[in-house]
């Protein structure tokens, strides 16, 4: 197995056994595997969302579908609603056996943990292959080999269907005059040990006359003060999701973590479009929490009663995921020169606010080429 491949496996083992539905998808609703009614049902409409594409132009899915990058099934079982037979994908052996576990159409839905560079599948053997949020975090020279390895075991005129970043675009200024925000912080914790990771839930209002267009590098981001002077300047940074136009809100989920030195803070929250200014500069209004920051308590724990009141501390995830994409040109290129049609790419928020991100349509043609023959 090549080191990306290795490294990407042990990511997604990693999360999957912390807590598998969150891994999937990070709103906070999903902690523990809260929610679950929503998170499955968040699977029938992208799975919706995703076949419409192929409706738009008259397509059939056919009986036998791959859904790449299965997770815990949330769109495999959505698929089974549309398609007889389909087979969940996936790279961590732990997300396939929470997948196997809640498998609700066990006669027709089938789970393989798959750790090659190869799908392990016939050529010619399936009518549709999806991909939802899995190709982001894998790099372009595995990803465009997966790609190939899609159309190579898709029947000539099924189809894939899959998410896949092309690029962060070049940042213009937005006007300052768009640079009106509301912030309030909707939860965060009150006291976190030093160095400690901590999630602050911030609510964002655009208060401007304009609308905030997608791929401007718009993040929400933390800072830490203490006595009203800036102690730690860039800490926590999440993209807020666009378009938003004036009076609409969002929230953020921003990674903080406490400074290396214990104290009484304020956890400053601000947005800032990345290589252009912090909005404070810019004077919309920024939001402030209080923060006690302990030092580490010693190895042999209090006595629990004299333990400092619990904090909101979210578990951290290990390395954060790396994203990735491959250019729309690129992705052009490749299906049209084994012979594949790209029906449509559709513009797609999953990656989030920075970069450009497309839902391609493809319909596999006659001639591919076998790349586990060498190309
Ligand atoms: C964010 S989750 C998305 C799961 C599912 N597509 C969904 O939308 O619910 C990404 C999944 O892709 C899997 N994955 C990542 N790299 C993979 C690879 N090379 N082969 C198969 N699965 C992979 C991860 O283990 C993880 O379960």
């Amino acid at each position: 197995m090549s080191k990306d491949l290795d490294r990407v496996r042990d990511q997604w083992e990693t999360l999957a056994k912390s807590d598998p539905f969150w891994a999937v998808l990070t709103e906070t609703e999903y902690h523990d595997g809260q929610a679950r009614k929503d998170f499955f049902d968040s699977g029938r409409t992208d799975v919706r969302r995703l076949l419409e594409v192929l409706d738009r132009h008259g397509k059939s899915y056919g009986d036998v579908a791959v859904d790449f990058g299965c997770g815990v099934g949330r769109l495999t079982y959505a698929l089974a609603e549309q398609c007889k037979h389909v087979t969940g994908v996936d790279v961590s052996r732990s997300m396939i056996e929470q997948a196997q576990a809640g498998n609700p159409f066990p006669d027709r839905v089938a789970f393989v943990h798959n750790e090659a560079a190869t799908l392990p599948f016939d050529d010619d053997s399936v009518d549709l292959v999806i991909s939802v949020i899995t190709l982001q975090h894998i790099r372009p020279a595995l990803s465009l080999r997966y790609l190939l390895e899609m159309a190579r075991i898709t029947k000539p005129g099924g189809h894939l269907v899959f998410q896949l970043p092309s690029h962060v675009p070049a940042t213009r200024p937005m006007p300052p005059s768009l640079s009106k925000a509301q912030l309030h912080v909707l939860e965060a914790p009150t006291s976190l040990e030093v160095g400690e990771s901590g999630y602050v839930r911030v609510g964002v209002k655009n208060i401007s006359h304009g609308e905030w267009l997608p791929g401007q590098l718009l993040n929400a981001g933390n800072h830490w003060r203490l006595h009203g002077a800036m102690f730690v300047q860039d800490d926590g940074r999440e993209p807020v999701r666009c378009p938003l136009r004036p009076g609409e809100s969002t929230e953020v989920l921003i990674r903080v973590m406490a400074p290396s030195e214990p104290g009484s803070y304020e956890l400053e929250v601000d947005l800032v479009q990345e290589t252009v200014a912090w909005w404070a500069e810019r004077d919309s209004a920024t939001a402030r929490v209080p923060v006690e920051v302990r030092a580490k308590a010693p190895v042999t724990a209090a006595p629990v009663d004299e333990a400092p009141a619990a904090p909101v501390v979210a578990k951290t995830t290990g390395d954060e995921l790396e994203m990735n994409g491959v250019r729309k040109d690129l992705v052009y290129a490749l299906f049209e020169q084994i012979g594949c049609t790209v029906l449509e790419a559709t513009p797609d928020e999953r990656a989030g606010g920075h970069w450009l991100s497309y839902v391609y349509a493809i319909e596999v043609g006659e001639y591919r080429i076998d790349i586990n023959h060498g190309i």
